[in-house]
């Protein structure tokens, strides 16, 4: 993508459910970049490789999460990728090698536009977002504080690199 073109970026976060880490990582997101004032540059969306899950707001654990740290996010609903998004987004970000996998295998594209959300943690570059499903507030929370310094990251990039 060609840095300083006038066109707004899609950016897809997904996860398994679309219900605990991508909602929550949509939700940062769209503070982080309404705090900088460059929300207009930006469209973001959440998806799930699953649609088990579809219509469903998000976990109480992400809720509880976005209340703590004033996210709106209690009016998402899980969806499911689907093979628009391709072509939709501009950055589609995976939270965990399982959900990157199954995108390249849904997508059938070999893609410049596929990260791990990891890719941008200095602490663990190679890791994934664990999965918090079945687990407890203290697992919400390691998956909060990766998203939220893994952002800052991403949006570093997003100003160095393409707006
Ligand atoms: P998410 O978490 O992928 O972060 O939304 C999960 C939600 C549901 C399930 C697994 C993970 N599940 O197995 O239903």
């Amino acid at each position: 993508m060609t840095k300083g073109k006038n066109k707004v970026i899609h950016v897809l976060f997904v996860c398994l459910g679309n219900i605990c880490r991508s909602p929550l990582a949509q939700g940062i997101f769209e503070k982080k970049i309404k705090e900088l004032s460059i929300e207009n540059m930006f469209y973001a969306d959440s998806a799930g490789t699953s649609a088990a899950h579809e219509g469903s707001r998000p976990h109480s654990g992400s809720l509880q999460k976005a209340k703590k740290y004033g996210l709106f996010i209690e009016n998402y609903h899980s969806r499911p990728v689907n093979m628009q998004d391709h072509f939709d987004f501009d950055f589609i970000i995976a939270m965990d090698s399982q959900n990157y996998d199954d995108l390249e295998n849904f997508f059938q594209i070999p893609s410049s536009k596929l990260f791990k959300m990891r890719d941008f943690d200095l602490q663990e570059p190679s890791g994934d977002v664990p999965d918090p499903w079945g687990s407890g507030d203290s697992s919400f929370q390691i998956v909060y504080d990766i998203l939220d310094r893994s952002i800052d990251k991403f949006i570093e990039y997003l100003k160095e690199k393409v707006i």
